[in-house]
């Protein structure tokens, strides 16, 4: 132990856990990706598996396959990042959980499973630190705390794009809406069809604020395909093609949602 060898080696091994330490330091470090992460996030699965990663969103009730809850111990238990790249890029089928391989860079796959991995997965619940067993370490530990508080506030994407590489063709998305949705959710978009006075709840106005601020083509093309459970809003899978639920989600979204101004006139 004392020779000056043993020394040597020992040195040696400390500066060798340093720099493993200040490496791991770096990459844990909560840069710019832990609130990318967040951000896209919210934008593309907040609305099905919920703020907090537990499944407890507005859809949820709706979906007849409900969403993993991210928090749960089979979660930690069975899903591998890996696992979680692929059910993002190439979805879950027959499940509301789509693929986003064509929306998504594989980049910003990898963003999001870390994301999911960091904030949810590997937080122990009720726990006052995030479990480090996992390899996570308490920098980027801390990383997921911040990225959770940013992903409340953050705004929801508005340019973000519809599920599986669909491309919605508002023309097409109209004829649509006004045969099959018009007579709940109104010609103008306000909720008001023929149809709303016998219904409870009421056919979502798509042109008030709050409908405005959270419909994006993700939110509405999911809306579109699961329906709502307990009320009369119909989950469209069932009926129409993936094209169909695009194109329509494409035309509420230009009509309604964020309409130009000819658009708005037009429904005047
Ligand atoms: C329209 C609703 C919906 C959206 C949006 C959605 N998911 Fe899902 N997700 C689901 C459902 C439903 C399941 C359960 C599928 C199953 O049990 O196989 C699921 C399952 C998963 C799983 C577990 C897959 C497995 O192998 O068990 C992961 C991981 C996941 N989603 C991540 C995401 C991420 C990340 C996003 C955002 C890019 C996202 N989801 C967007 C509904 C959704
Ligand atoms: C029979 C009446 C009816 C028809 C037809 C109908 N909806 Fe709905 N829709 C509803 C009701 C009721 C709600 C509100 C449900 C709630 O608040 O829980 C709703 C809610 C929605 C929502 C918001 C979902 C949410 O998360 O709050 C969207 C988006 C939507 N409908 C789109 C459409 C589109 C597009 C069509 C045509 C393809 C359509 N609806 C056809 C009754 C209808």
């Amino acid at each position: 132990m004392t020779s000056p060898i043993a020394r040597v080696l020992r040195l040696a091994a400390c500066l060798f856990a340093a720099l493993l330490t200040l490496c791991a330091a770096r990459a844990a470090a909560p840069g710019p990706n832990a609130s990318r992460g967040a951000v896209l996030y919210h934008n593309y699965c907040s609305v099905c598996h919920g703020d907090k990663g537990d499944g407890r969103s507005r859809a949820t009730g709706s979906l007849s396959t409900p969403p993993r809850d991210f928090t749960s111990e089979a979660s930690r238990q069975e899903l591998s990042r890996e696992r979680i790249v692929l059910a993002i890029a190439h979805g879950r089928p027959g499940t509301a959980m789509v693929g986003w391989k064509t929306q998504l860079s594989e980049a910003d796959i990898g963003v999001l499973a870390d994301h999911v991995l960091a904030t949810f997965i590997h937080r122990a619940p009720g726990a006052g630190a995030p479990a480090a067993t996992a390899g996570i370490s308490g920098t980027r530990a801390h990383g997921g705390r911040e990225a959770d508080t940013a992903s409340t506030p953050v705004q929801v994407d508005m340019t973000a794009g519809l599920p599986n590489g669909l491309k919605g063709d508002p023309k097409r998305g109209g004829a649509f809406y006004l045969a099959n949705c018009a007579t709940c959710h109104g010609a103008r978009g306000d909720g008001a069809g023929p149809r709303a006075y016998f219904i409870n709840p009421k056919p979502r106005n798509f042109i008030e604020p709050a409908s405005r601020a959270r419909f994006n083509r993700v939110a509405l093309y999911a809306a579109v395909s699961e329906g709502r459970l307990a009320s009369e809003m119909p989950a469209w899978k069932h009926v129409a093609t993936p094209q169909q639920m695009a194109d329509v989600s494409e035309y509420v979204f230009r009509t309604f949602i964020v309409p130009t101004p000819a658009a708005t006139a037009a429904a005047k």
